[in-house]
């Protein structure tokens, strides 16, 4: 099974609204997005860049916002330490490839290297990180950090801030960077924070329920995205989700044993 496909397995497994649910799918957009930089050239690779540029910073600023202080006690310091480091290493490397032709062989060869560097921080997470936030944590408090994480990552710097990363203080301070963001950017994130808004209303009562899955539809995105690219497809998957009780395991997700 391929990467991608396996954490949306995984991710599946887990409650709406779950930290752990977004941070996954959000991994598995990731992939794709590289695999889909790699597949287009001219104008629309550049585009493809600018998406995954934009996820990744999003991304790593909500984990080490919202998820460090948590694993911080959950996994360990020697961890999360660890994880920071990767992080900040990674975000100098996404400002160096964000200066550069994206059609030029140099930006190939520099990307090549950073997917696998951005996949093998995701293994670590997945592995080290992640499965100790859901066997501490309960149900409940992983919904609050879900909520948290997107509520941080809508307003998050979308271009990678070399001297915040890794420092969760200095990345709220580069909060006011986030006015760059355009629409093309919306993500499974704000989706998520809809759809997790429908059920909590839903389980006020159904009226509430149709008004906010009617405000969800009318704000998606309106032009079809390019096959290949996670975000609308997952997006669309999560309202699929919402509107069909029951196709959420309440299983408990457990970290994956070997590479595929
Ligand atoms: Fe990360
Ligand atoms: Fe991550």
């Amino acid at each position: 099974m391929k990467h991608a496909e396996r954490e949306r397995t995984q991710a599946a497994t887990l409650p709406q609204g779950n930290i752990i649910r977004i941070l996954l799918e959000q991994h598995a957009q990731i992939r794709e997005l590289f695999v889909a930089v790699k597949a287009s050239t001219g104008a629309p690779k550049q585009e493809r860049f600018d998406e995954l540029r934009e996820l990744l910073a999003i991304h790593e600023v909500g984990e080490e916002m919202i998820l460090r202080p948590v694993s911080k006690n959950t996994a360990g310091h020697e961890i999360t330490d660890a994880r920071n480091h990767e992080e900040d290493e990674a975000t100098h490397v996404l400002a160096e490839l964000e200066k550069m032709d994206v059609n030029s062989p140099e930006f190939e060869t520099k990307l090549s290297r950073f997917e696998q560097a951005v996949s093998d921080h995701a293994e670590h997470e997945e592995h080290q990180e992640f499965p100790t936030v859901l066997a501490q944590r309960t149900e409940e408090e992983l919904k609050r950090l879900g909520k948290r994480l997107l509520k941080a990552q809508k307003t998050a710097p979308t271009h990678p801030h070399p001297t915040a990363a890794g420092s969760p203080g200095m990345v709220k301070v580069a909060g006011p960077f986030a006015v760059t963001r355009t629409r093309r950017t919306l993500t499974t994130a704000e989706t998520e924070a809809e759809v997790f808004a429908v059920s909590e209303q839903a389980a006020q009562g159904p009226s509430g329920a149709s008004r906010k899955v009617n405000s969800t539809l009318r704000h998606a995105p309106s032009t079809p995205r390019p096959s290949g690219v996670g975000p609308s497809r997952s997006a669309k998957s999560t309202i699929n989700a919402s509107l069909t009780p029951n196709t959420v395991s309440e299983s408990r997700y457990s970290p994956p044993a070997t590479n595929s």
